[in-house]
């Protein structure tokens, strides 16, 4: 019909296709120099003496924590060593670090002078995953050329020459064959790199030098499905090292324009990444969004983009330093990816694949089966993927949902559920249960059971009845019991399936993984609250009290969802028992209206949650106390 074609046309002159991925940048690169800083070797001492203290003060430093690794380079005729210094992810975030290097292995020369071996790139976000990658925030910040660069879905590789001329190759964080897996990346990376040089007519002792040379680490991406299968594919004839970066071995991040990436890599037989030049910052948006919309570019599938630019604190005046970050195609683009792998296994009247979003896709595949009767133009212009995003939008309109909500949706039939949830917390002695029961009972108008309150012989199973019986008079119920032991939750489990086939169990795990900081939190709590409790009075009696509390902490069994009993519970949502109830609060409903919309429809504005934890804390009063 009339509007496919529209839609063609518009697909035609959109932003993204005026923008072609291309490998062919390495031409423009003759008005371009190599950046080029020599190494420092104090500079270089200073750094590895702030790892090291670091690395030795472990976690508790309060700064950062970062594990050394040594490795000798098996190819080196001197017997070279280098150390690999790793960094928990969510330190970069901390300011600071004597470097951002993601990847980063140090060495000494045969005199003793400090090296950097190899630097990565300064480790980069996702657009919002931190304020610095907010769209407002790189518009002020940073300026163009902007160099986008496919994200090519393999392992990354670093290489570089030692002093004694031995090509060191290395993956994130180790280098060399290791004996418990049969090749290891680096190794894997090596024998690609010796193919391609090979093809070329040159040696790995020229690689190292021209690097050495240029102190310069070389990144590139290992894509070969023959070794390792990512999500995109890479068969025989793309297989290969993808070279997508030079960096200077220096602690700070100096890397090379892109066009000069592709020139190095034609030179040194790499494949090229993909690249496209965009000027300005709301074009490189627009681009990225559009893009976003099918999952594919220039007819490939895209995992996502890298974009590479300069960035400023002090915008317009400078100085300007090298600055990434990226955009990763995620929800609802990867149900989107899905929809049409899966419309096109149907036109071909093949067995469509879905993996995730059950539910919705084969609903989607309904419509889309209709759709593709009443018009056989549609397959063919689909399978040269025209049509895809308004047949996509059709069906959602149709559903009268938006693309993000259906994504949201659990595979499970979620969307349905309006009732019966039974709230099962996994926690010790204070770690705030009955304040969240409280406060949900408040909001919500939900049934809360206190185990404390049932007295008498063969508690689990009166315990259970009244949890059942509240649940008819209640949308949802709190079963408010500490369950720490998995024999506890399997009793709950299996007691409430078998009386009641619909209900849903859901975990608000308690998470104890600092459990110094849970003890000293729930212990200064229990002592404030005083006799304010069924059972524990630590007012009469502190010692006792802290020695029932230390005996549920012993006793304590973490929800591991993958494995009985655990794998019984219909959702596990993970609180922090050191934040204030008010925060888990805030988690708990956020969770359950993201898991079931229709139950918990929207979250309370923060006002109406603030005043139902003040409820719960202040004015609380158990309904007996045991003597
Ligand atoms: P048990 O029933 O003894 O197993 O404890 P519980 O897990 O039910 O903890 P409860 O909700 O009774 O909280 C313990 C004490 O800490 C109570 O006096 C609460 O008022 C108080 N409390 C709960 N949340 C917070 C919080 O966020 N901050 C502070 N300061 N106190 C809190
Ligand atoms: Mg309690």
């Amino acid at each position: 019909g009339s509007h496919m074609d529209g839609t063609a046309e518009k697909q035609r002159d959109s932003l993204a296709s005026r923008y072609k991925a291309s490998t062919d940048y390495a031409k423009d690169a003759e008005g371009l120099t190599a950046p080029y800083v020599s190494q420092d070797p104090q500079e270089t001492a200073a750094l590895v003496r702030a790892l090291d203290d670091a690395a030795k003060k472990g976690k508790k430093s309060g700064g950062f924590s970062v594990k050394k690794t040594r490795y000798a380079v098996a190819s080196s005729p001197t017997g070279a060593e280098v150390d690999s210094w790793r960094f928990n992810d969510w330190d970069y975030k901390k300011p600071d670090l004597p470097t951002y290097a993601r990847g980063l292995f140090t060495t000494r020369t045969q005199h003793g002078v400090p090296e950097i071996a190899v630097r990565g790139y300064d480790k980069f976000f996702n657009i919002d995953e931190t304020r610095d990658t907010a769209w407002s925030a790189i518009r002020e910040r940073t300026k163009g050329p902007y160099e986008l660069t496919l994200k090519e879905n393999g392992c990354i590789i670093f290489i570089s020459g030692l002093e004694d001329g031995t090509l060191l190759v290395c993956s994130k964080h180790s280098t060399g064959d290791r004996s418990d897996v049969a090749l290891s990346h680096s190794s894997a990376g090596e024998k690609h790199l010796e193919a391609q040089l090979e093809r070329i007519g040159k040696t790995k002792e020229e690689l190292a030098r021209e690097l050495r040379k240029r102190n310069a680490t070389a990144v590139a991406e290992l894509c070969d499905d023959s070794f390792e299968e990512h999500i995109l594919a890479y068969g025989p004839d793309k297989a290969g090292l993808y070279l997508h970066g030079i960096n200077l071995n220096i602690p700070e991040f100096i890397t090379y324009p892109s066009p000069l990436v592709q020139k190095f890599a034609e030179d040194w037989g790499f494949r090229k990444t993909g690249l496209i030049i965009i000027d300005n910052i709301d074009d490189v948006k627009a681009f990225l969004e559009e893009v976003a919309e099918t999952g594919a570019h220039d007819g490939r599938d895209v995992e996502g983009f890298v974009i590479r630019c300069k960035k400023s604190t002090n915008p317009g005046v400078g100085p300007y330093h090298d600055w990434f970050f990226k955009y990763k195609f995620e929800e609802p683009y990867l149900m989107y990816r899905q929809w049409r792998e899966c419309t096109k296994a149907l036109i071909s009247g093949k067995q469509p694949k879905i993996k995730k979003h059950v539910k919705i896709t084969e609903e989607y595949l309904l419509y889309a089966r209709k759709r593709l009767a009443a018009d056989p133009k549609l397959a063919k212009l689909y399978n040269q993927n025209h049509g895809i995003i308004k047949l996509r939008n059709d069906f959602l309109e149709y559903k009268n949902m938006k693309g993000t909500d259906a994504a949201n949706l659990e595979d499970d039939g979620a969307a349905s559920v309006t009732r019966d949830i039974i709230l099962v917390p996994i926690a010790t002695i204070g770690c705030g249960k009955t304040t969240l029961g409280v406060a949900l009972t408040k909001l919500f108008g939900w049934g809360h059971i206190q185990n404390d309150n049932i007295t008498g012989s063969k508690r689990p199973p009166r315990f259970t009845k009244a949890v059942l019986d509240e649940l008819n008079e209640h949308p949802a119920v709190f079963a408010d019991r500490n369950n720490s032991m998995r024999q506890e939750r399997k009793q709950l489990l299996t007691d409430v399936k078998m009386q009641h086939t619909t209900a849903r169990l859901v975990a608000l795990h308690f998470v104890h993984d600092d459990i110094n900081t849970v003890r000293k939190v729930t212990q200064e709590r229990v002592i404030q609250r005083g006799d304010n409790h069924q059972t524990i009075q630590a007012a009469t009696d502190v010692n006792k009290v802290i020695g029932i509390m230390e005996g549920f902490i012993h006793r304590f069994e973490p929800c591991d969802p993958e494995k009985d009993p655990d794998e019984g519970f219909d959702a596990v949502i993970d609180l922090d028992p050191t934040a204030g109830s008010r925060e888990n609060l805030e988690v708990v409903i956020r969770e359950l209206h993201r898991l079931y919309p229709n139950f918990v429809k929207e979250v309370p504005p923060a006002e109406a949650m603030d005043e139902a934890i003040k409820f719960a804390m202040e004015s609380y009063k158990p309904d007996l106390r045991h003597i």
